[in-house]
């Protein structure tokens, strides 16, 4: 796993940015695994802002996001779609039916678990997946104890994650307990993840999934599994981190490598 500290949440979305830029350098029809959540906005905006300079096209990719609130229809302000259509789709060259979000409303919610799957795997897989984390370590809404085999399916959310994700609601407004998202098996198969944190109400998941057991208990450790796995960091999300020395020296020598013979990332 490389470990990326950054001092700010900004450093944290342009170096993300930057991953994905030569993502699409590399091959134009890539196909994007997205993240809802606060902590993507920023690399989002960045995107878009590179977008508008020339730098970056989305023309000939593809996108499918991590999850969904089950019952919400796209078109609910509050639903995952509507999130992504405004926070990144609509300010992009990306062809909307390229882009995909569970059906959080479809007829069998059951089915549209392997649906997705079946989706994924004919785009020919995923080549980079955007990831957060909850503060309970969960990864999509990979709540604690999810199997560490699971595929796209329906989760109950946790307590925790309800009332972390109420900011988003009106008192009001009925807010779902249920979500389809990409399993913790799925998420693995992407050939390339990056997980971003920001903000020292993370620090603990992040040490749980960085330096703690691979466990169910805490999802995002299933990264520990993964051959290219980063984490972008920044410094109060990383401050419950034990080891911060070593993955500060280890950053210093690749970006010195890179200076030197250019990026091989
Ligand atoms: C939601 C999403 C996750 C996201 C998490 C953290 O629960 N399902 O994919 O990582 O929130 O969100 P935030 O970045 O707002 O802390």
């Amino acid at each position: 796993m490389e470990i990326v500290i950054l001092e700010t949440a900004e450093q944290v979305a342009r170096r993300a940015s930057d991953m994905v830029c030569r993502q699409l350098a590399r091959k134009p029809d890539s196909v994007l695994g997205l993240a809802t959540g606060s902590t993507p906005v920023a690399l989002y905006a960045e995107l878009i802002r590179r977008h508008h300079h020339g730098e970056v096209s989305f023309r000939a990719a593809t996108t499918f996001n991590l999850d969904e609130y089950v019952d919400l229809p796209p078109t609910h302000p509050q639903s995952y779609r509507h999130f992504m259509d405004h926070v990144l789709f609509h300010h992009v060259d990306i062809d909307p039916s390229r882009t995909h979000v569970p059906r959080g409303d479809a007829p069998n919610p059951v089915q549209e678990g392997p649906a997705y799957e079946a989706l994924i795997a004919a785009a020919g897989g995923i080549d980079l997946q955007i990831l957060g984390i909850g503060t309970d370590g969960h990864v999509g809404f990979n709540e604690p104890t999810s199997s560490l085999a699971s595929r796209t399916r329906i989760k109950t959310l946790t307590r925790q994650t309800v009332e972390d994700n109420s900011r988003f609601f009106s008192p009001e407004e009925e807010q779902p307990l249920l979500a389809i998202t990409m399993g913790i098996a799925t998420i693995l198969e992407a050939r390339r993840i990056v997980l971003m944190a920001t903000g020292v109400n993370k620090a603990g998941a992040v040490a749980a999934a960085v330096e703690g057991p691979l466990s169910a208990m805490c999802p995002a450790s299933c990264l520990q599994l993964h051959p290219k796995a980063t984490v972008i960091l920044d410094r109060p999300s990383a401050s419950a981190l034990r080891q911060t020395d070593y993955y500060d020296w280890v950053l210093r020598q690749q970006d010195e490598i890179a200076r030197r013979h250019g990026d091989p990332r």
